[in-house]
Parts: structure tokens; sequence; C-alpha cells
């Protein structure tokens, strides 16, 4: 259980020193996840590139950019945090459906290793942009391959009729473009077909789709260099990684040997079980047959219940008072959609007490908003077995305004 990782005395020094509610991280857990991954690729000597929509902290992407790792970024803003945290840029790729003009400019300028184009009018777009800066940009095409991951609808992104990339018919026509203009260069091909996929079967079906069209292109006199198979591997909520091995098994079966560099975009499977959501119970009250604990952390601070129906694992720091009951854990925000956990067993907590939602270092703090306006919370990180520091302060009330013209 990924309980041991987070050890009670900790959480509560790190509650009475910088309150609720706050993301704890274990770097050991991170750096486990990295190292899992690696270990289980290494005949396939592929980049990872660390994707930062699941957790674009400084301190976190740090540390895989420390263990050689690249990123995955998706926006300007994610361009601007990954240089920060010391990615070089030769190893961050830059992915998304609606790249604008600025953010493609900043891109090139950079030098990064290559963008992940979804359209023909992104590339066409590409190619005014490397031409007003002389250079040549560096273009892989996300393919859609139309493979079912099998997952929650709204991150199932590899069937056709999904918003994400371009069918094989037409990338054929974008790369003899691309390969034809002087300032673009086709390096890659790249597919993601969604996020917690449990299972490497659609990766493998994805995979050779991909590498036939490649020698196809080949064969049309387009050589590309990467292979990137996106990220999503999926983790179960409380539990561990899911070991790799067999998507690097699925993925290295088609792309081993090809002489191609294979690519990947992790993001969920490092971050998600590294990070919990640290709250306090503030009341305890029983509504019709329901009890509810209001904790302190709520929808604003972690969404993924309420969006995807997630069921994160919560359970008590600290010893409960009465016998075990079911409970929802709800938090402050003025909508019934707003529980971190509902249905869950535990015994009656005592206000004040400190809770924790478990496998929320993905999507978690990232996709945080100030609704209600509630500051976000702050991030700690778990440095040893007995030491932790803060890495991100707790926004103020002077946050929530700070870009607001004063009425
Ligand atoms: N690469 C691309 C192009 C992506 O769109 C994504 C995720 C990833 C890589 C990383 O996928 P991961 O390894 O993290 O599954 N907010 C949702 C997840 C959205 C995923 C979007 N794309 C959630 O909380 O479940």
């Amino acid at each position: 259980m990924l309980s041991k990782y987070f050890k009670p005395a900790l959480l509560k020094s790190i509650a009475d020193k910088i309150g609720t509610p706050t993301y704890v991280y274990s770097e050991a857990v991170f750096l486990k996840q990295v190292r899992a991954y690696k270990k289980a690729f290494a005949g396939l000597d592929p980049l990872f590139c660390y994707a930062m929509k699941a957790n674009s902290t400084g301190a976190l992407c740090a540390l895989a950019a420390k263990e050689g790792w690249g990123a995955d970024v998706v926006s300007g803003g994610e361009l601007h945090r990954a240089l920060r945290a010391g990615f070089k840029p030769g190893k961050i790729i830059f992915s998304g459906v609606g790249k604008t003009p600025e953010e493609l400019a900043l891109a090139l300028k950079a030098g990064i290793l290559f963008i992940n184009a979804e359209s023909f009018e992104e590339v066409l777009e590409l190619e005014r942009v490397a031409a007003k800066l002389n250079l040549r940009a560096p273009v892989s095409l996300r393919i859609n391959p139309d493979v079912d991951p099998h997952t929650h609808k709204y991150i199932s992104t590899g069937l056709l009729g999904s918003k994400f990339g371009v069918s094989f018919d037409e990338a054929l026509k974008i790369y003899i473009y691309a390969a034809e203009s002087r300032h673009l260069k086709p390096v890659g091909a790249q597919f993601h077909i969604g996020s917690q996929v449990h299972s490497a079967a659609p990766y493998a079906l994805a995979a050779g789709r991909l590498a036939a069209f490649m020698v196809k292109l080949a064969s049309r006199g387009v050589n590309l260099k990467y292979a990137d198979v996106g990220g999503g591997w999926g983790v179960k909520e409380g539990g561990e990684m899911a070991d790799p091995s067999s998507l690097a098994k699925a993925v290295g079966g088609v792309f081993g040997g090809t002489g191609l560099k294979l690519v990947l975009e992790p993001g969920r499977s490092v971050a998600a079980p590294c990070g919990l959501l640290l709250a306090s119970v503030i009341y305890r009250k029983t509504g019709g047959k329901k009890n509810f604990i209001i904790a302190d952390a709520a929808m604003n601070d972690l969404v993924r219940p309420a969006l995807y129906g997630a069921k994160h694992p919560a359970a008590l720091i600290g010893r409960g008072r009465g016998p075990a009951k079911r409970w929802d854990i709800v938090g402050p925000v003025c909508e019934s959609g707003d529980f971190l956990a509902e249905g869950v067993t535990l015994p009656e907590p005592a206000p004040g007490q400190l809770l924790a939602v478990y496998s929320a270092g993905a999507y978690g703090f990232s996709m945080s908003s100030q609704y209600n306006s509630r500051p976000r919370a702050a991030e700690a990180l778990l440095t040893g077995p007995a030491s932790w520091r803060l890495i991100r302060r707790r926004e103020t009330y002077a946050d929530l305004v700070a870009a607001e013209v004063k009425p």
C-alpha cells in the first residue's frame, strides 16, 4: 500500500507547520516510478518525455529532468515551466491540437526536439512561423490510429471521430508536403490513444499500424527518426504503478531493431502514486441515511472524483473514535458534485483530524482552481524518511485578486 511511504508523524508535522489542504509528494515514490520505466525499457533506449500536464510543479519536474528525462508540453506555459525546471530543450516535445503561432515561435526559438502537429493547417502555420525565423521546424504528426483504449470517454483519444490527430491518409499528404518544404523537416510520427489504459494490447495494435505506415512513407522517400507512442499507461488508484514491462514488450516487439528512436510520454503512471492530498476534518453530520465528513479540501483542489467518477482511496491519519461507518467525504464548495470520496468505511473522525486522499499526484494540483475563491493548496515534498520541504506555498487572498483590476 502507498500509505507506507507517507508516515503519519511526518504528515502531522507538515499540517502543523503549513496547514491543510496540502498536496504531499514522495520523492522516493516518484523516482521509483521513473526508474521502473528505465528498467523495463532498458534494451530499447527510448527517450522518456514526462507529460507535464499530469503535474507541472517545478520540484517534481526537476527530479525527472535530473534522471535524464525530457518533457512533453502542451502549451507555452508548460514550455516555460519545462525550461525553468531544467529540461534540456533538445529533449522537449510539444503536443496539442491548438498551438498558437506565438507558442510555435516560442518552441522553435527554444530549439525543442520536435512539434507533434495535429492538422494540415497547423503544419502550414508552423511553416510560416519557421520561415519568419529563417529555420527548419522539426515536425512529427500525431496520427489517430483508430484504436479503442477502453477507458473513460473523456480521456479516450485514439478513435477516429475524436478531435485528436489526423488519419493515416491525411498524414501521408502532410508528410509529402512537409518533406518538400524548405522550412519543415519531418522527423517523427506519434500516437496517443488515451489515458488510464490498463492493457498493452491497444498499444501493440496502434504501434503495428504506425510501423506499417512508416514503411509506406519510407517507400515514398520520407524517412523518419522518431516513433512516439504517447503516454497513458494506467495506474490503479491506491495501487503502485502498473508494471510497464508489458508495455515495453508490446512496443518493443514492433519498433525494436528498426533503428527508430522510441519516444514515450508517461504522465500519470509516474506522478499519481507519489502524491496525496492532505486535508482536515471540519465537521461531521448526518443527512438522510448518509454520514458526511466535511473536509477543508474540495473539488477545486481535486476535481477527478467529480469529473470522472474517479475513486481515490481515503483514510484517516491517526485513529478514529467510534465504530466504523460509511461516510461521504465532501468539501466546502457549494455544489453537490463536490466530493472527494463516496461511501468509504472509516471510524468516526474527530474534528480537526487529518485525512489523506491517495493517488492524487497526477491531475490533482495541475487541475486545481480557485473556484469559490478558494486559494490553491500548498505543496510539500518528502525528501527522506523524516524530512520534507515546502515546494509551493499556499496561495493567499491577495493571490486571488493579484491579476484583477481594483474595482
Ligand atoms: N501525451 C499526450 C499527447 C496526452 O494527451 C497525455 C494525456 C499524455 C501524454 C499523458 O497521459 P498519462 O500518461 O498521464 O495518462 N485529466 C485526466 C487525464 C487527461 C489526460 C490527457 N492527456 C485525468 O485526471 O484522468
